[in-house]
Parts: structure tokens; sequence; C-alpha cells
């Protein structure tokens, strides 16, 4: 890990422990892109700028401005000016006029990473762990410092960017669009990858050619959302799971974003991550500071899987922060789906008490255990215990938890208020609203305006108030609907623009008052399902979870397309019962087991009512994740077979970092007749070693499991959704 200035050829070099990333300087005050790939040796590659190789023979011709800056390969580029690709800024004066054009005018590189103000942003366990780039940028015309942000670490392949603007002139500016990242890569064949889906079917991997124009996975529902995600990869056409090139961007944020490509004309391509500029406008004084979210940058020239695996590092070990991030999380049983609103102090203990002679360790109280909250249509905001149904309220229920040697944990939804709720009755002008127009509800609910200080203050105050009233070790913090209607008492009109972005602000404030208050405590986002699984939501909960979807089979998609950028020690997976409430699918118990396993674990069921075959296995699969935790959490995963895509099969594994050990796990999902085996090539391990099946009863060396593969006989499977894992080892 590097950062270097050339004098010379003024470029500047960004070395990661396999990439280079190069951008430099023209005609003394242009920044333009250079490079992003494979490591190269420090070096002047400014001829791929189509400049000469001494910066003293650049000569842009004022007379052709605009050829040049609508061509200029710029390292960020801005509006207004004759560039008219997609920009990465624009920007208004308060006399109206759009434009920026900022030249280049110092910059400093220096050990460590400073924290992003007010957001969430990956950090450095240690000085020496990485090397920090600002690149200072300014507009004499409106006086306006642009920072380009650049950090490389010693033992991952990313770069973390960010971008901060600061208004130096006398006057207002307005910030239109502020990219986090802008990308300009070069003429290639290319796809992209994005990621989409709805409730219930959270990030379905979309791969597409790159196309001419715009594609652009967005957000302006004032949450990351179910439907796209703040992630986008440019890959070599037809980039597989461990060959060709793959350029992803994901943006450490939690609500309105864009991803983009831009495919020029000219056959080169722009790529760009950032708040989503629709509905947004920053208004800047005098001296002000704006910090756009930080995007992660990642370069695989080994293909998708190796894209994946820089990812959960990146996570894992400079985002993930708290008691749990590199432990074993407690086994929980969530009743939601066993009981939904309909529950007791009996009901639920009477759930523990089984679950806990199962050796499931902690308990999670979902949605109704507060105010009038009988069902979904009201309620939200009256924090307050039911004592009809939690008679002895939470103390009462808690202790006889703890006494089951369990755990407890418990469901909140702090951001939102239901019309027919005591809150809303005594502070109708707490919803984000319009005034005038008939409010929107979703879920029969509004959303609270957490922009004003006495509203967030009131969240805070009754989430602590519950937490401080019980010993309570687990919350999962859900948010169930979008925004909309987006208006707010304290803004005056020319800041409404800045509402969606202070709403985020506002959900981190709480989140960082929740884990810096209680740090034993182990959180759980949530958005109705995976709604805000984001890196934002990462820096305060290890675990998020992933879908509403309980279903195993199409739970394989949906932790594909997951942990396509994140960490199965992040995904929120349990087991639940079959017919399954969504689907009506019924998968056998052990694969719902083996399905989960990837992820969080836990149960979703009324483990009172299940049969005795199914409850039997409880312990079994309890003992599993104890054995394979540390390998599943810790290990470098590998997609090994997706069943969309060949003969009906899911196969993944996960390798310890030392390459001893290994989890395969395989499902067959549509059963093929006929044919005579499932061939699985294995990878990640070390080709030379000889490794030990017990499921196979075989010792192969690495080579012969990754080039020939295993052949799992067809008859095995049995049928539909039968799955194993099978652990691998290396012989001593
Ligand atoms: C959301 C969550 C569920 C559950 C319900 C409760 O849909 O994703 O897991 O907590 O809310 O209302």
């Amino acid at each position: 890990m590097s950062i270097h200035y050339c004098e010379k050829c003024m470029s500047f070099f960004l070395q990661t422990p396999h990439t280079t990333y190069v951008c430099g300087i023209v005609n003394g005050k242009y920044l333009g892109h250079i490079y992003y790939g494979k490591k190269l040796q420090d070096q002047n590659l400014r001829h791929l700028m189509g400049v000469k190789a001494d910066p003293a023979a650049d000569n842009i011709n004022h007379g052709d401005t605009g050829i040049f800056f609508d061509n200029f390969p710029f390292e960020y580029n801005f509006d207004g000016i004759g560039d008219f690709r997609e920009c990465a800024l624009d920007v208004h004066t308060s006399d109206g006029h759009h434009g920026a054009l900022c030249e280049y005018r110092s910059h400093k590189i220096f050990k460590g990473k400073p924290k992003l103000q007010d957001l969430p942003a990956t950090f450095c366990n240690n000085e020496n762990e990485c090397e920090t780039l600002e690149i200072e940028l300014f507009d004499p015309v409106i006086s306006m410092t642009l920072i380009l942000s650049y950090t490389v670490f010693s033992d991952v392949d990313a770069i973390c960017r960010h971008v901060r603007v600061k208004n130096e002139g006398s006057r207002p500016i307005f910030l239109d669009c502020v990219m986090s990242a802008h990308l300009y890569l070069p003429e290639d064949s290319y796809d992209v990858i994005t990621l989409h889906g709805s409730w219930g079917r959270e990030r379905g991997i979309c791969r597409r050619e790159l196309p001419y124009g715009i594609s652009r996975a967005y957000s302006k529902r004032g949450v990351s959302s179910h439907q796209a995600h703040p992630f986008i990869a440019v890959t070599s056409r037809n980039a597989s799971q461990t060959s060709g090139e793959v350029y992803a961007m994901n943006l450490v944020y939690s609500g309105n974003f864009i991803a983009q490509t831009d495919g020029l004309v000219n056959d080169d391509v722009i790529a760009q991550i950032g708040i989503n500029p629709e509905g947004f406008c920053w208004k800047l004084e005098y001296g002000e500071t704006f910090t756009a979210p930080e995007a992660v940058l990642v370069y695989s020239g080994e293909g998708l899987g190796q894209m994946t695996r820089t990812f959960h590092d990146l996570y894992r070990n400079h985002l993930i922060r708290g008691k749990y991030k590199d432990r074993k999380r407690p086994v929980l049983l969530n009743h939601w789906e066993a009981t939904y609103f309909d529950f007791n102090t009996e009901k639920l203990l009477d759930i523990a008490r089984s679950a806990s002679r199962c050796g499931i360790e902690m308990l999670v109280m979902d949605d109704g255990w507060f105010g009038n909250r009988f069902d979904d249509h009201r309620a939200l905001g009256d924090w307050v215990v039911n004592e009809e149904k939690l008679p002895g309220g939470l103390k009462y229920l808690v202790s006889e938890v703890n006494k089951l040697g369990m755990k407890f944990g418990i469901w909140f939804e702090p951001e939102m208020v239901c019309p027919d709720s005591d809150l809303f009755r005594a502070h109708p002008d707490w919803a984000i609203q319009v005034p005038n127009r008939e409010n929107t509800t979703l879920r029969w609910q509004y959303v609270l305006d957490i922009t004003r200080p006495e509203v967030l203050e009131y969240v805070w105050a009754s989430v602590r108030a519950v937490l401080k009233s019980a010993n309570i070790e687990y919350v999962k913090w859900d948010m169930n609907r979008a925004l909309c209607n987006i208006g707010s008492k304290d803004l005056p009109a020319d800041r409404i623009g800045e509402f969606f972005h202070r709403y985020v602000l506002a959900v981190y404030e709480l989140q960082g008052r929740l884990v810096t208050e209680f740090p034993n405590l182990l959180l759980e986002n949530c958005s109705s399902g995976g709604g805000r699984f984001d890196p934002g939501m990462l820096y305060f909960s290890p675990q998020i979870w992933c879908s509403d979807d309980t279903d195993a089979i199409e739970r394989l998609k949906i932790q594909e397309g997951t942990a396509l950028i994140y960490p199965l020690s992040s995904i929120g997976a349990h087991v639940s019962v079959c017919p399954n409430h969504l689907t009506g699918r019924s998968v056998p118990f052990e694969t719902r087991g083996h399905i989960a396993m990837f992820g969080t674990f836990g149960y979703e069921l009324d483990i009172t009512k299940l049969s005795e075959e199914d409850l039997q296995m409880i312990p079994k699969q309890v003992e599993m994740y104890h054995a394979y935790n540390d390998l599943v959490r810790e290990g470098d995963y590998y997609r090994l077979a997706s069943y969309a895509e060949n003969h009906g099969f899911d196969s993944y594994m996960v390798v310890s970092k030392d390459r001893s050990k290994a989890l395969l796990t395989m499902v067959a999902v549509a059963y093929r007749i006929n044919h005579r085996a499932y061939k699985i090539r294995l990878q990640g391990l070390d080709p030379n070693a000889r490794y030990y099946i017990p499921a196979m009863e075989c010792h192969l060396t690495g080579d012969a499991l990754m080039d020939a593969g295993i052949f799992v006989p067809t008859p095995w499977a049995g049928g539909d959704y039968r799955s194993f894992v099978w652990t691998i080892e290396r012989d001593d």
C-alpha cells in the first residue's frame, strides 16, 4: 500500500496490495483519470489521458475548451461548462447560474483515514494500516473548494473515496448534484451488474450488456430500498466468478442514491455513484462544508468472486464495529412468524422453554408488545409496554427468559407513527407532511420528522427508556415504509431539498447514540426485510435482516445477491415453518437449516407446534452452527453454482483463510431425471495440499478438487430441495 505524487509527470499513484489507481494534472490545472486496474509500477502513463508524457507540453487552447471539456477523462467532472456527459458536480449560485470548473490547487498525503463528518465510513484500526490522499481543487469564480479524498488499505484491494465541497465565497451556493465517486473507464466490451428486487425478493443479480447512454439503479424512497441497491459493477463482457475484470462501486449510505453508467459515443464509459440528485439540493452558506457519503471502489482482475471477497474483507475488518464484530451471535428465536400480533407472556414463555431445551440462546420479541398494537393499523410511536398482553411488563418477562439461561431481544420501529396512536393525537405535526395535502399512509403509518430536534429527542428517549427498563441484549430496528410528501416545519423553502439527506443523518445520529450508550447490545437493522441493507447500516449493526421471505429456496437467490457484496456474518437468516407463509413451498427442515446456517442463523417459528422429527433436528442444527460458525463468519466465500444458470442446483463454499478447512454446501433445487451426477468444481483450496472429504471418504489434492471437480451422483439428491453441507479438511 502506498500513495505517491510524481512531480515530473504530475500524477498521483495509489497502490493497494494488488491494484493501482492513477490520476494526473493536465495544463497545470485539470485533474484527469489515467488508470485503474491490475497493479503496475509507478511510471508515466499520461498518454492514457490523450496528452504528451511531458506536462510542459500540455497546451489546451482556450478557444477550443469545449471540445476538450466534453472529451477529457476528468477525474471528477462539472456541469454547465461544456461537458455534456453525466456530471459529478452540479452547482448553482443565488443568481440561479449553474456551472463550476474546479482546478487543481494542492494536495496532501498522510497516514490514517479521517472520519467523515456525521456519516458512517470505513476506518483503519491503526494509522499504519492505511494512507489517504486529499486533492484540493478550487473554482475561483464562485469561490468553491472541492476536496477529493482517497484512502488505500494495506490488507485489502479497495479504495475508499469521498468528496467535500466548501463555500469560500460571500454568497450561498446550492449543490444540485455531488457524486461520491466518478470513474472514467476506457473503451472495452463491458457488462453492467446492478441489484434489483422488491419486498420479499431483494437484491436479485441483474446483468446486461453495458448500453450507450445511461444505465441507472436508483432509489428515491428515502432508504436504499428493496427495489434497487447502491451498487454497480462494470465487468469485462462475460466475466465469470473466476475470470475477467470487474470495477465495482458501493455507497456507504442508507438513503436516496444513484449508481449509473454513461456509455459514451466515443465508446468510453463513465461510472458514478452518489446521492440521488433528484429531490436533492443543499444550500451552502459561507464557510460551510458539505460532505458526500463514502464510495467504496473495488477492482478485481480475477472475476466477481474476487470482488466479493474483497468487499467481505473490507467490511468485516474496516466497517463493522462493536462487541459482536468478530463474535459468534447467539442463536435466536424470533416469534414473528410464530404468532404475529397474537401473543402474551405465557405464549412467549412457552416458546422460550421449548427453545431453551433445544439449545436456542435468545428469544426475540417482535412487533406487537406496546401501546394498542393488536394489528399493524395502530400504535406505532407509543413505546409503552401493553400490560394486557404482557402482565408484569418487560421486567417480569425478561427475567423469566433469563432464568431459562436465554438472552432477550426486542423489536422497535422508532422512526414511525400511526395516525391511530397517542403520539400522533398529541403531535400531529411531527409526521413528515406537506401542508394541506392529505398525507399518504403506507402500512397504515406515517414517518416521523426526525430531522426536527424535539422529535429526534422523543424517539431517543422512548427507545432508551425501554432498553433501560430490563435486561435487553438485542434490538431489531425496523423501518417499514418509504418517505413521501416531503415537508418539514423547520426547513425554509430553499432547504427542502436537504430533507432526505438530513433524514438519513438523523437515523445515523439515533443509531450512533444507541450503540454508544449500549455497547453490549446486538443491533440488527431491518426494513420490511432487507429494504435498508447497505454499508451505512452495517456501520451500526453487524447484521441486517435480509428479507421477509424466509422460504429457503427463495433465500438461495436473495442470499446470493446479498453475499455478492456483504459478508455472510451480516446476513440475517432464519429457519421458518413449511408450507412457507409467503410462498406455500415445503422444503425439508434439514435444508432450511443448511441455508440459514450461511447467514446469522436462528429460528422464526412456533417451536411448540413442531413435529417431533423437526424438533429433534434443532439441537443438531444448533450444534452444527457452533461447530461451523467461526468458519462461516471469517472464511472466504466462493460461489460455485447458481441454480438459475445450471442444471438446477446451487452450490457455494467457505474456506478458512489458511486454506486448511472448508465447508461445501449443495442444494438440489430442481431434481434432474436421468442425469448421472452434479459436477462441482471447488475453489479456494491450496492446489498442492491434500484434502479429506469425510462424506465422500476420499483424499484428494486441491488441484484435483478444483480442476477435475467432484461428482455428486444425482440419485443422492432423492428429489427437489435436498441439500448437504460437507466438511473438507487438509490432511496433516
Ligand atoms: C417487518 C419485518 C418483519 C417483522 C414485521 C413486524 O416486515 O421485516 O420481520 O418484524 O415488520 O411488523
